[in-house]
């Protein structure tokens, strides 16, 4: 089992470590709690989107509220991530805001790395500008 803390290069380090392996349907997934780098408590979420799966911070940017409905991260027409309290949609893909009040901010995205056991996977905070292999 891998330190959560564990620092692997300067600029990236592990936040948490997330079971996928029972989430099947494109914008389901799990919410995880992680500590940031102030040490406070924070909550992420991890969702299928296409082949894979993609993990952001759990906090919309508007009033910094949770994302999705019950582990439902995408709106209805399935192409984005959603706020339910206010309706800001954000792209799967770098999680910019795409709709709604907070235009222009973006969800901070981390990144997943596959481990040894199937469906688990390491969620990684990784410095702006630095790309690591998975
Ligand atoms: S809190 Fe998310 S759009 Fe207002």
């Amino acid at each position: 089992m891998t330190d959560a803390s564990e620092i692997l290069l300067p600029g990236v380090g592990i936040l948490a470590t997330v079971d996928l392996s029972s989430i099947e349907n494109e914008g389901q997934g799990i919410v995880f709690e992680y500590e940031n780098r102030l040490g406070k408590k924070s909550k992420g979420f991890a969702m299928r989107w296409k082949s894979g799966f993609v993990a952001f911070q759990n906090r919309c940017p508007h009033w910094s509220l949770p994302l999705g409905i019950d582990g439902d991260f995408l709106n209805s027409s399935g192409a984005f991530i959603f706020c339910p309290t206010h309706g800001a949609t954000f792209s799967p893909e770098d999680g910019e805001c795409i709709s709604g009040p907070c235009v222009g901010d973006t969800l901070q995205k981390f990144e997943l790395k596959k481990t040894e056991k199937e469906g688990i996977f390491d969620v990684l905070f990784v410095k702006s500008g630095l790309t690591i292999s998975k």
